[in-house]
């Protein structure tokens, strides 16, 4: 059934994230009715365009991602939800007229702030001097959020003076993915894992994000920020809390919040003595992906001198009694190998084996949550037949899309939009976390800045620096992959 009749305000209406990602996860929940004909949705920027202009534009950016006839027929009925309103964020132009535009509060309203996080200060102000910070008002941002723990702080005091914490979203578009929440549903609505979970049955835990692309149209944003800032500090660290949470009392979003802080907590600190040890940066050189010549990080950027990594590995420990002495191997990088993304939970080997000299390989539990998304646990079986009592390591593997039927994958903003719209902040994040990862971060990121050393060079289409193999072999185990 659809939601109740909504509004959503789109800041950065004719940018990227909206064309691409925004518009895109609205016109699919409207095509599959979950959004009445009585939404209003805005798209606000400078640029001055009318409803008709900016309806064309949403127009060609959703014919690029339009999968079916039924979507197709929506199509209309979509556009016509649309308006477009010039506005500037850092004068008051424009917001008397969008005030009496949106009037009484009889409607959850929301302002997505898909604009940059020097911005997030000043919109809240203007909300707040229009009269639009008001009870059924909920407040969108993205990432980044901030650049280290004390700009998080400001963002978040800036944002908290105008709205309660309830209602600030602070989106990980990770946290929408399918299997991210699944592993949510794999943990707890099973008996089998959760009695193992824990440093007595579980040797290391292994968190991948590897992409093939390069910098994309964002190479200011991105030379600035560095994957550490980009992917660790928010995606990884929320996978790794998600594995590695104590089971919540119940799904209520502060329950799960709670227990994800707790883990962020309890991260051991990198300091700048160990960070040598702990981690390891790289940047790509020219190579080829997936069989095309991809040029360098400098030269894609167009400069000499950037020391911004686009590779990261590094060895974290959780350290409390679940989890003392168990390695989280994270790695992430642009222009690597293959587009895969996965977590690994490596199991303890048997203690002791009745099988002679035969290699046993210790279970494994793996979560694939892009592109293949699936769960993949691997078991030790008898290879049948009347010889010897010959072992193998097979997979029992459940893919997402043999089991649950072929449909679609909605995209993660087509879940979070509507959560927004319902007032479910399961799966966002809450100012504290934000502020803890940071927190985290931030002498890693301080080590770095100290050493003479530059990130370590890779060939694009390669899985890293070679020292990121180091990392994890010179304690005796393997990257998922690698190891086939
Ligand atoms: C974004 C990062 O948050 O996540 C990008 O800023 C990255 O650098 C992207 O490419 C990856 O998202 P996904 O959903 O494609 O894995």
């Amino acid at each position: 059934p659809p939601l109740d009749a909504f509004d959503l305000i789109i800041f950065g209406g004719t940018g990227d994230l909206a064309q691409r990602k925004l518009l895109p996860a609205l016109f699919h929940r409207y095509a599959d009715g979950q959004i009445t004909d009585a939404a209003r949705i805005y798209g606000l920027a400078r640029d001055s365009l009318d409803d008709g202009g900016y309806r064309e534009r949403v127009r060609a950016a959703l014919q690029k991602t339009m999968h079916d006839a039924r979507a197709a027929e929506a199509l209309d009925g979509f556009l016509a939800l649309l308006r477009y309103r010039t506005i500037d964020l850092t004068s008051d132009a424009g917001w008397p007229e969008l005030a009496g535009e949106l009037g009484a509060c009889d409607r959850v309203q929301v302002f997505y702030l898909a604009v940059g996080p020097d911005l997030f200060g000043h919109v809240g102000d203007r909300l707040q001097r229009h009269g639009l910070a008001r009870p059924c008002t909920r407040v969108v941002v993205e990432k980044p959020i901030g650049r280290d723990a004390v700009s998080a702080a400001a963002i978040n005091d800036a944002l908290g003076r105008v709205f309660a914490e309830s209602q600030i979203f602070r989106i990980d578009h990770y946290l929408g993915k399918e299997t991210v929440q699944n592993l949510t549903a794999l943990r707890f609505a099973n008996a089998l894992f959760e009695p193992l979970w824990n440093a007595g049955h579980i040797d290391h835990v292994q968190i991948t994000v590897a992409e093939t692309v390069g910098l994309e149209r964002r190479a200011s944003y991105y030379d600035r920020a560095g994957a550490l800032r980009d992917m660790v500090q928010n995606h990884i660290l929320q996978l790794l809390c998600l594995v590695a949470m104590e089971p919540p009392a119940s799904l209520d979003a502060d329950a799960i919040r709670d227990e994800k802080l707790k883990v962020l907590r309890a991260l051991k600190p990198i300091d700048a003595h160990s960070a040598a040890q702990l981690t390891v940066r790289g940047q790509y050189r020219a190579g080829a992906v997936e069989g095309q010549a991809v040029p360098g990080y400098l030269d894609e950027l167009g400069r000499t001198d950037s020391r911004t990594e686009t590779f990261v590995a590094l060895k974290a420990e959780i350290a409390n009694w679940r989890w003392a002495g168990v390695p989280f191997y994270l790695r992430t990088g642009k222009r690597l190998a293959q587009r895969v993304s996965e977590i690994v939970i490596s199991f303890r080997p048997v203690p002791h084996s009745i099988f002679g000299e035969q290699p046993l390989s210790p279970n494994k539990l793996v979560l694939r949550l892009q592109p293949d998304e699936g769960v993949t646990l691997w078991i030790t079986n008898k290879v049948p037949g009347p010889g010897g009592l010959r072992l193998r390591n097979v997979p029992l593997d459940m893919s997402f899309a043999e089991t649950f039927g072929g449909a679609r994958h909605p995209d993660a903003y087509e879940r979070l939009l509507m959560d927004v719209v319902r007032g479910n902040a399961m799966l966002f994040m809450r100012r504290d976390e934000v502020e803890a990862a940071w927190a985290w971060i931030d002498p890693i990121r301080a080590a770095w800045e100290a050493s003479d050393d530059a990130p370590k060079p890779y060939t694009a289409g390669s899985w890293g620096p070679s020292a990121a193999v180091a990392l994890i072999e010179r304690e005796g185990r393997h990257w998922h992959e690698d190891a086939g």
